[in-house]
């Protein structure tokens, strides 16, 4: 832990968009923590002209969309919890839905075989966009006209953004699949190869974004983009119509709320798996003493590799669109359906997961990117978004600019199929018209006393909310500083495939203890990228931006 520390404080800061990406700001009036340092900057410009937290994040949103494609968006979707000052809390689910021709077995050929070719890249890959229908959504709850929110993107896309070194490999090392899987010449693609310091322009993408600030939503469901999205799907075999995308709609969940010790965790709810296995994983170990043992202790660790195990093997079975599949989640969560989850943990043993199945229950009468922000007032958001994989489908919707995503991929395309995270799952992700396909995603705000502590969350597919977990847990418990929770190394079990994923620099002494207890471990380059506001004792606000990427953060 010390030695990743050490790199950090040596590093200290990335380039992207030709500003420095701070990685730990300390302030009284508003944080912003993103993936990209003009993104952060976008936002907390909003925050000074005297917007609010929502403002904020509407603005770092469609920022993303601009200065990060691999993940921001305006083509995908994404999951908004807020904490506000007056007490209202929001859960708004502006996840991608099927299109209405979609169906169960759209992904399986004439031999029987499931396609993730087909589920993962292309045309077909492509929910119907949420994001734009989430921020109009969220817009009441914020103070500042849309237009104004709307214009940095605007001017961004517009008169480009400077790209850095891995921003550039990234776009050359996609130029074969976006050749593939596009119809028409688009932004990211060149004759010659992006370098640092070349400029990225994407004049379509602001006629969107314009025609957005002028006619509000239906700017980007009606008339010329939904003309462009649709006439894309034609060219290419996908399945999103007009009609998909006037019908569209964001919506208001009621927040999945549960107590971890004094503390108070707000989460997302179905049709985030992230929310409820979060707060499965948390109550699985609360009370166990093998957290006593601390930080990367082997005991600790495969308390929550198990508590983990568990959780996702829950996921496979029970978890889907709260709208299409009754998800016991009142169960689920229970302190006695959990104690008896845990009732076979046998301390310095590996558990199996053919042994251990989703639980038995009683009927009961349901690539991405994280951001924090925090205002003055103390009003709070967290938000994932995503495209899916990086760069979503790797289709650009035409004329519009931007690129749609794969989520469809998240649906479970075929019983016991894995999906590009290795997730399983059966009936209750199946796939449906209009349905919304099961995520991991877990924006995430812990109150203490009923005031705001913690902001967190991170991208990462399946690791998501085993990153988040652990992120609390090492905070909460274990007592380590935002800047080492953010930034040490994760781990990660999902029940199937019977693996302990460990990321690079994992302590190999842990690493031993578990491998000796049966673990099968194996070893990733890099497992998500944790963002932190934490508001300290002294009322200061800690923005902590993951230190394993160009993310950053902002604050005044
Ligand atoms: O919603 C989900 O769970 C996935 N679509 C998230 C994808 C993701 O985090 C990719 N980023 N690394």
């Amino acid at each position: 832990m010390k030695r990743h520390t050490l790199i950090l404080l040596l590093l200290g800061f990335t380039v992207s968009g030709g500003l420095r990406a701070q990685k730990v700001v300390t302030a009284t009036h508003g944080v912003v923590v993103s993936a990209h340092a003009l993104a952060s900057q976008a936002g907390l410009d909003i925050l000074k002209k005297g917007g609010n937290a929502v403002d904020a994040a509407i603005t770092t949103e469609l920022t993303l969309a601009v200065v990060f494609p691999g993940a921001g968006n305006i083509g995908g979707g994404g999951f908004m919890i807020a904490h506000l000052a007056d007490g209202r809390s929001l859960a708004l689910d502006f996840r991608e839905a099927a299109p209405e021709k979609a169906s169960r077995d759209m992904y399986i050929d004439s031999t029987g075989k499931a396609r993730t070719d087909w589920s993962q890249t292309g045309h077909l890959a492509c929910g119907v966009p949420g994001t734009i229908a989430g921020m109009f959504a969220a817009h009441p709850y914020g103070r500042l006209p849309f237009r104004e929110l709307i214009q940095p993107a605007i001017d961004l896309a517009e008169n480009g953004f400077v790209l850095n070194e891995s921003e550039a490999a990234n776009l050359n090392n996609t130029r074969e699949t976006f050749l593939k899987n596009n119809t028409v010449p688009i932004a990211f693609v060149r004759d010659r190869p992006w370098k640092a310091g070349d400029t990225l322009v994407q004049k379509d993408l602001a006629a969107t974004l314009r025609r957005i600030r002028d006619k509000g939503a239906k700017g980007f469901y009606e008339g010329e983009t939904a003309a462009y999205i649709v006439a894309e799907m034609h060219r290419g075999g996908g399945l999103i119509s007009l009609e998909d995308l006037r019908s569209y709609k964001a919506k208001e969940r009621a927040i999945l709320t549960f107590p971890y010790r004094s503390y108070t965790v707000l989460t997302m709810p179905m049709p985030s798996s992230g929310g409820l296995l979060l707060g499965q994983m948390l109550k699985m170990i609360e009370h166990n003493p093998a957290l006593a043992q601390g930080y990367a202790s082997a005991a600790a660790d495969q308390l929550m590799i198990e508590a983990e195990r568990r959780a996702f093997a829950d996921r496979a079975t029970f978890m889907g669109d709260p709208d299409f599949v009754k998800v016991p989640v009142v169960t689920l969560l229970s302190d006695k359906y959990l104690q008896g989850r845990m009732q076979d943990f046998t301390p310095g043993k590996a558990g199996s997961s053919q042994n251990i199945q989703a639980g038995v229950i009683a009927p009961e009468s349901t690539e991405t990117t994280h951001f924090d922000v925090i205002d003055k007032d103390g009003n709070c958001v967290s938000v994932t978004t995503t495209l899916n994989g990086w760069y979503g489908s790797k289709t650009v919707a035409g004329k519009a600019g931007f690129f749609l995503n794969n989520e469809m991929d998240d649906f479970s395309i075929k019983p016991g199929v894995p999906n590009m995270f290795g997730a399983i799952g059966g009936t209750a992700n199946a796939i449906q018209p209009h349905k919304r396909m099961l995520s991991s995603m877990t924006p995430t705000i812990v109150l203490r006393d009923g005031k705001p502590f913690l902001i967190a969350g991170t991208p990462g597919g399946t690791t998501i909310p085993t990153s988040v977990f652990q992120t609390i847990v090492d905070i909460i418990d274990f007592h380590l500083s935002p800047e080492d929770a953010v930034n040490v190394p994760k781990f990660h079990h999902q029940w199937l495939p019977d693996e302990v994923d460990l990321e690079k620099g994992f302590p190999d002494t842990t690493a031993a203890s578990l491998a000796q207890m049966g673990y099968t471990l194996k070893h990733w380059g890099r497992i998500g990228a944790t963002e932190v506001i934490m508001i300290q004792p002294d009322g200061t606000y800690k923005g902590v931006a993951d230190g394993r990427g160009n993310d950053a953060a902002a604050g005044y």
